[in-house]
């Protein structure tokens, strides 16, 4: 008994405990074999062993338990102290991400002219020569193809050089009245400060009955829509060419950096050409079977916008994924 006792204080583990739980009262234990051996005793003698032994397990018994109960808070105990956090500490691993200068300027541009309540619409990369170019008034051999250098696969194929074609898409798909921007990926054979073979373009398409939309809304709404992404900026437009548009303009604003008066970035013109945009050309509402109506059309490149508003020298900088450049738009 003493024996036992000093074994239990002795321990130092749950799983000594354990142990010598099933050594004591197991069925192979010190009390199971006791008691087989009390039947073997004279009968007299019985009673007394019994009360005895009884008296014995209850003891080691409870002795046991008490042991127990202070190996588990003393494990607890522990615990805590190996694991606890301490949340004063630096993390080293805090790295936070951030959104990609391209996808903030994007979503700042989407932001405007859902608020419009312009429709998102999307079209695949890999297109066809008609949505691409035969539908927007650029036949076959048309010169101003060489505007767009194109990448062909060998089936006739290509990578969409603009978003144009989901606006043929989507009015070939649908009845006007249409209020749309396409936002996504392009690609031309072109590479240098300015240009990626890869990047992205903002276009928008109003359609609706005839007369009901004019170069006057066209302007008002890029107006508003370049002094919400610059600010107060001076804003002209310029007569040019798309093949698709007719009219056509350029839309210049007044350079951010040196406020007009000429700088190495606006190549001392005092201006930075931003948007291109003009009527639909009524050839492109003749190829998706359109009639009696009119509508206004634009595009932008989503980089150029980036690099103006986070003042950034190359472009292609933009493609290199360096964390020193992204980390700055955290
Ligand atoms: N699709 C033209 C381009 O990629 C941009 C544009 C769209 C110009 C709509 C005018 C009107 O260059």
């Amino acid at each position: 008994m003493k024996d036992w006792r000093e074994k239990i204080q002795n321990a130092q583990s749950l799983d000594e405990i354990e142990k010598i739980r099933i050594e004591l009262f197991g069925k192979k234990g010190y009390f199971a074999k006791e008691f087989e051996r009390l039947k073997s005793l004279p009968k007299d003698q019985k009673p007394a062993v019994a009360k005895e032994l009884n008296s014995t397990k209850n003891t080691l018994f409870h002795a046991l338990r008490q042991k127990k109960e202070e190996l588990l808070t003393q494990e607890i105990q522990q615990k805590l102290q190996s694991e606890k956090i301490d949340v004063s500490l630096y993390s080293a691993s805090g790295y936070k991400g951030a959104l990609h200068p391209v996808q903030h300027t994007m979503d700042k541009i989407i932001e405007y002219f859902t608020a419009l309540n312009y429709a998102v619409e999307t079209g695949p990369l890999v297109e066809e020569d008609f949505y691409n170019f035969e539908a927007l008034n650029l036949p076959k051999h048309h010169p101003a193809r060489d505007m767009q250098d194109t990448f062909y696969f060998q089936d006739g194929t290509l990578l969409r050089t603009h978003t144009s074609p989901v606006q043929i898409r989507t009015m070939l798909s649908r009845k006007p009245p249409i209020r749309m921007i396409s936002p996504g990926a392009v690609f031309r054979r072109d590479f240098d400060l300015t240009h990626t073979p890869m990047f992205h373009q903002v276009e928008g398409l109003v359609v609706d009955e005839a007369g009901k939309v004019s170069f006057a809304n066209l302007k008002f709404i890029l107006e508003d829509f370049l002094k919400y992404m610059f600010g107060d900026v001076k804003i002209r437009f310029r007569p040019s060419f798309f093949p698709f548009t007719e009219p056509s303009a350029e839309v210049d604003i007044s350079c951010i950096f040196c406020k007009g008066k000429g700088c190495r970035v606006c190549s001392h013109t005092g201006w930075l050409e931003v948007l291109g945009c003009g009527m639909v050309d009524p050839n492109v509402f003749y190829a998706v079977g359109y009639k009696d109506v009119s509508g206004y059309a634009f595009g932008l490149g989503v980089e150029r916008f980036a690099m103006l508003l986070h003042r950034i020298g190359d472009l292609r900088s933009l493609f290199e994924g360096d964390l020193r450049l992204l980390e700055q738009f955290r």
